[in-house]
């Protein structure tokens, strides 16, 4: 017998519904919709969207994995391919975490964006995103997860790196996760299609209006160490800019980032 779990196959694919009326593949049941994605590139188009009612094994940032207890969250994965801008590509997360902050206020609820492309409400996370890069095909895997309808059990029994919130925490109600999705797919949409027209500079100036880390002091935390500094903002290709204590301005691409309390 062939283990549902394999899921070659999506349960439903509904032509459309994607980004730029490509097709949504459901599944009933995934361990992660990126690496199903990734793995069947072939088969998908750009504007696919590979959603799971249950994903099992969803991956995060920096080889942590993430938590989708059940139905209850909203995981989804969008494959983009042949991108032509290639300044895009760097950014797609942050265009992302942008069209997750517009999903959460159509559903009253005020988020803000902490870099590389956390969604925050308040000082936990909401919503994370995974943009996975394949640059010899061109293929950009953009994850998305949302703690839509996930408890405040469900993140006590997870063992989590950083405190999480969700739609139903924050909104006092259930969501229904269709909807939600239907929403964040059309505001991707709305968000890719002005970058692509725009460019990139809009994504910091408009992310400068809901950034979380805004006037703060850090740390980040990166592969080649830890630096503390001044954070000032994103720049135009979605680096983090920090003036260190030496007063040099530095760039990074990647990273975990705190805020602190500076001595002076
Ligand atoms: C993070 O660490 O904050 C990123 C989390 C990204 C999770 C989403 S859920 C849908 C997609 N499939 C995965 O396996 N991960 C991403």
């Amino acid at each position: 017998m062939v283990s549902k779990e394999r899921a070659d196959t999506p349960d439903r694919i509904i032509e459309g519904e994607g980004l730029w009326e490509g097709r949504l593949l459901k599944f009933n049941r995934l361990k992660s919709t990126n690496a199903w994605a990734m793995h069947h590139i072939d088969s998908c188009r750009h504007g696919d969207v590979v959603w799971a009612i249950r994903q099992t094994t969803g991956r995060g940032r920096l080889s942590r994995s993430w938590l989708a207890p059940d139905d209850r969250g909203l995981t989804l994965s969008v494959v983009l391919k042949d991108l032509e801008q290639d300044e895009i590509v760097p950014i797609l997360g942050q265009v992302a975490a942008l069209a997750v902050r517009d999903t959460l206020k159509t559903h009253s609820i005020h988020g803000s964006l902490k870099w590389p492309n956390d969604v925050m409400v308040h000082d936990k996370k909401i919503a994370g995103i995974l943009a996975e890069v394949d640059s010899d095909r061109n293929v950009v895997i953009l994850g998305i997860g949302v703690n839509v309808n996930v408890r405040d059990d469900d993140m006590e029994s997870a063992h989590l790196v950083q405190s999480a919130t969700s739609m139903l925490i924050k909104g006092g109600r259930t969501f229904d996760i269709e909807s939600v999705r239907e929403c964040l797919i059309s505001d991707l949409e709305r968000r890719m299609n002005s970058v692509t027209l725009n460019g990139t500079s809009h994504v910091a100036d408009t992310w400068a209006r809901y950034d979380w880390l805004a006037g703060s002091s850090i740390e980040l935390h990166s592969s080649n160490g830890t630096v503390r500094g001044r954070y000032t903002g994103l720049d135009e290709r979605g680096r983090l800019r920090l003036l260190d204590g030496q007063g040099r301005k530095r760039f990074f691409w990647a990273g975990d980032v705190e805020k602190i309390v500076l001595d002076q």
